[in-house]
């Protein structure tokens, strides 16, 4: 496996770690049993039909063809892997700006958008698995109306619709106005379906390689991907946790690795936080965060372990580099801006393990396509493993009805 996972200066010994293997396996096995409610995307990766990759190519190619602005409305699991994808690899001459919306309810965010669009040609998705949710649709209602006022009858050949396979709102809405279709199988949640259409039609449409990033996926996606020590993170997280590190703070010294950080949230968030369980996933991004949480992290409270994302010292070259001038301060001079980049990583993790504090880190060898694909990929398999460890159902998310039933109460009231 590509991905390189140290857990030597995690505090967790070798001997915990090979206890929990057995377990380990056990909770892979259900995994790929079959038996297992939504667990579709364990192997989805590898069987995604060349029929769909094309479609999805072709759809893209269409869009790219026609507009400058691709305009996606979806909320937790029917964004953030496609964002988190394309701000770490989407080209800045793609010549395609995608944007975001549907997951919130500011007037100002929507009204923004349409001025950033300005008199550019945009293409509308809007992704829902439910196609029920509220700030989605909410959004849909407003950009629809938007893009017809903009292109007339042709706005139908603009806009994308992504939900479940059964019969919904959204879904029933996109068949009987001639609206373009992609299918969600019932089988795959929302924070574990990136692999699929809802997060390869933004991808491809930002001009990233939807082939290599699922070939990434593929790779680790059978069984024999995680035999020996390659569940050995998801034990550790257990471990720390059984010792009162109830918080893991994923860092990373790159800031367009924030939306990648978002989408950790979600999916540990999601499937590990319920029946009073579950490890608190926040995200730091440094150097930038040094200055506000290196404090905590160095003489804080004791209760997290950390998480540090790092690309090998190969991959840290081939990345974009920049020289520091000659008028900057007698020791940085001569050095590029990746070097020193890379001294504050050694820097942050030396002084954090001397400190006591619990570091993982994880390393990849360059990133692209393909290794954030399979970085991905290996974090789903993870996070389920570690949630079945827990004995919680990673693929459920019955706390999130409380709030919207609540809201929906709200919102009545507004109408009497
Ligand atoms: O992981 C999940 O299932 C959730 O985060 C959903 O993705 C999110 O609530 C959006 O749901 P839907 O795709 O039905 O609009």
């Amino acid at each position: 496996m590509d991905i390189r996972v140290n857990l030597n200066y995690s505090g967790v010994d070798e001997e915990a770690i090979k206890n929990g293997r057995d377990a380990a396996a056990e909770k892979l096995r259900a995994l790929w049993s079959g038996e297992m409610e939504y667990t579709g995307w364990v192997d989805y990766p590898a069987r995604c039909s060349e029929e769909e990759i094309r479609r999805l190519e072709e759809t893209a190619d269409g869009i790219r063809g026609n507009s400058e602005v691709f305009l996606v409305l979806g909320a937790g699991g029917s964004f953030m892997g496609a964002k988190a994808v394309i701000d770490l690899l989407q080209s800045p001459d793609s010549g395609m700006e995608v944007i975001f919306a549907g997951y919130n309810f500011s007037a100002r965010y929507v009204m923004e958008i349409m001025r950033r669009v300005g008199d550019r040609d945009v293409s509308l998705c809007v992704i829902s698995k439910s196609g029920t949710t509220m700030e989605t649709l909410t959004a849909y209602s407003i950009f629809e109306k938007w893009m017809k006022e903009r292109y007339g009858s042709e706005a139908v050949s603009r806009i994308y619709v992504i939900t479940g396979e059964e019969s919904n709102y959204l879904r029933n809405k996109a068949e009987e106005e001639g609206i373009s279709c992609f299918s969600l199988e019932k089988n795959i949640g929302g924070r574990y379906s990136v692999f699929s259409p809802v997060g390869l039609l933004p991808i491809a449409v930002a001009g990233i390689s939807i082939r290599e990033f699922l070939n990434g996926g593929k790779a680790l996606a059978k069984a024999e991907a995680f035999e020996g020590d390659a569940l050995d993170y998801a034990i550790a997280r257990q471990e720390l946790y059984a010792r009162g590190r109830n918080v893991e703070v994923f860092e990373s010294f790159d800031p367009y690795f924030n939306y990648f950080g978002e989408w950790l949230k979600q999916l540990f968030g999601e499937s590990e936080g319920k029946e009073g369980k579950g490890i608190l996933p926040y995200t730091l991004i440094f150097s930038r965060d040094l200055h506000s949480m290196g404090q905590f992290l160095q003489q804080g409270h004791p209760c997290f372990f950390e998480t540090l994302f790092t690309l090998s010292e190969e991959g840290t070259g081939a990345a974009m580099d920049y020289p520091i001038p000659e008028t900057a301060l007698d020791y940085l001079v001569g050095k590029t801006l990746n070097q020193i980049n890379k001294c504050a990583e050694r820097g942050v993790f030396d002084a954090h393990v001397k400190a006591g504090i619990p570091v993982i880190e994880i390393s990849m060898p360059s990133q692209d396509a393909y290794h954030v694909g399979m970085l991905m990929y290996f974090f789903e398999v993870q996070c389920a493993v570690s949630a079945l460890l827990a004995e919680v159902c990673p693929f459920d998310q019955p706390g999130v009805e409380a709030y919207k039933r609540e809201t929906r109460a709200h919102i009545r009231e507004l109408a009497e």
